[in-house]
């Protein structure tokens, strides 16, 4: 056999995680390496599409269904990873995460947060928007059930304090972001049921 000068086809890198049943809630990503803090895991992939669609397909579903596939990349572009979606689409919530999801050119990308050991489930905080007047019964749609020894009970954002607002900002703030208009809509249809 003759050797060659042609170039080798690098060799692919084998993933950084498998896809397996989770004990947080059905599948999650688990490493099958130590993952660097810092490293980029995987893309959010997914079809692209504006709130009002989100919310449309939101629409669709039971009023106290809190699994979602899509993910707010800025005020116009939501992901839709129930459509053309990869595995990042199956990366569960902790209320401690081991990653989390910086946008890089408007496309999402999962990071280590820190060291993530072999084996380890890969989790970000969903930090879900919530609304100052958002019950009980929103919190327990997205229930919790991460198991760290920080866990709030819900992939909701952690509550604020509510900061004195100048007028202007007040107007702005009354504007509701399309997560809290999907719960409010779902509740609706719920009390109407
Ligand atoms: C993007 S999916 C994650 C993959 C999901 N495990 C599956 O098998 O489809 C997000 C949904 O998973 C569920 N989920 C994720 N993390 C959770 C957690 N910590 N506690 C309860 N449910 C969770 C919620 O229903 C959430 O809307
Ligand atoms: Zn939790």
């Amino acid at each position: 056999m003759t050797k060659t000068n042609a170039k080798k086809k690098p060799k692919s890198q084998p993933l950084p995680y498998r896809l397996r049943r989770s004990p947080v809630h059905g599948s999650g990503l688990f490493a099958t390496r130590s993952i660097a803090k810092g490293e980029h895991i995987i893309e959010y992939t997914g079809q692209r599409i504006s709130h009002a669609e989100a919310d449309r397909r939101h629409g669709e579903k039971e009023p106290d269904d809190g699994h979602t596939f899509l993910f707010t990349i800025d005020a116009k572009i939501v992901i839709d990873a129930g459509v053309d979606g990869n595995d990042a689409r199956f990366i569960n919530h902790s209320c401690d995460p081991n990653s989390e999801v910086v946008i890089w050119d408007g496309r999402p990308m999962v990071e280590a947060i820190r060291t993530i050991a072999d084996g380890e489930e890969l989790a970000y905080d969903y930090n879900l928007t919530r609304d100052p007047d958002d019950g009980p019964e929103v919190a327990k749609i997205f229930a919790c059930r991460c198991g760290a020894a920080t866990c709030r009970g819900t992939m909701l954002a952690p509550r604020k304090k509510p900061k004195p607002v100048a007028p202007k900002a007040k107007a702005k703030a009354k504007a509701k972001p399309r997560a809290a208009v999907k719960k409010k809509a779902a509740l609706r249809k719920k009390k109407a049921a």
